[in-house]
């Protein structure tokens, strides 16, 4: 595992002043574009969870959906996506929330996720914690309960974490 760490750390790349000035935006698609990056990755997302009990993986739009379905297909499970605003045929329920740059709203897909479903939630980055505590609500919101969370990155300085309350987050790296 400690080799997989250094292999993520090895292709992230940070870019400055994106999507604003002032912005670091951390940046993965050098990790996944790499054979070994994406296995790395992968295995790192799933390997906290291989114990607990999951039923499905929900990926966050957009790069959760990349690294979401690369650990559905290693735990063996499904994947849902959850999706930015106006993108779904069919919507179960609709969250609002802000990022670190402006606002945004997320919705679940329709007839997906039962009631009692157990789910990982997969993204990249934990920043302020608005995504994933709106993904998390949604999926509460149809009655299903969130597992765990698992993200690549986590930014503690933005105290993400604590908007996840009780919610199990695994993060790979710190920055
Ligand atoms: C980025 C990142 C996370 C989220 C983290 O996504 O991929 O999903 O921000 O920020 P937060 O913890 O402050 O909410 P972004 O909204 O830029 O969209 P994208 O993944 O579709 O590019
Ligand atoms: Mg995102």
């Amino acid at each position: 595992p400690s080799t997989d760490r250094g292999t993520v750390e090895q292709f992230l790349r940070a870019v400055p002043d994106f999507p604003e000035p002032g912005i670091r935006f951390w940046d993965l698609t050098p990790v996944l574009a790499d054979a070994e990056g994406l296995a790395a990755t992968t295995r790192l997302l799933s390997e906290p969870v291989a114990d607990a009990a999951v039923d499905v993986v929900v990926g966050i739009e957009a790069r959760g959906f990349l690294l979401g379905a690369a650990v559905a297909q290693a735990l063996g499970l499904g994947i849902v996506p959850v999706r930015k605003q106006g993108k779904l045929p069919a919507v179960a329920a609709s969250r609002s929330y802000d990022l670190e740059y402006g606002s945004a709203t997320l919705e679940l897909p329709a007839g997906v996720l039962a009631a009692g479903t157990r789910a990982l939630l997969v993204d990249d980055v934990l920043a302020t914690g608005g995504t994933a505590a709106a993904a998390s609500e949604l999926v509460e919101s149809c009655g299903a309960h969130v597992a765990a969370l698992s993200v690549v990155l986590e930014l503690p300085a933005l105290s993400g974490r604590a908007r996840l309350g009780d919610r199990p987050l695994h993060a790979v790296l710190e920055r």
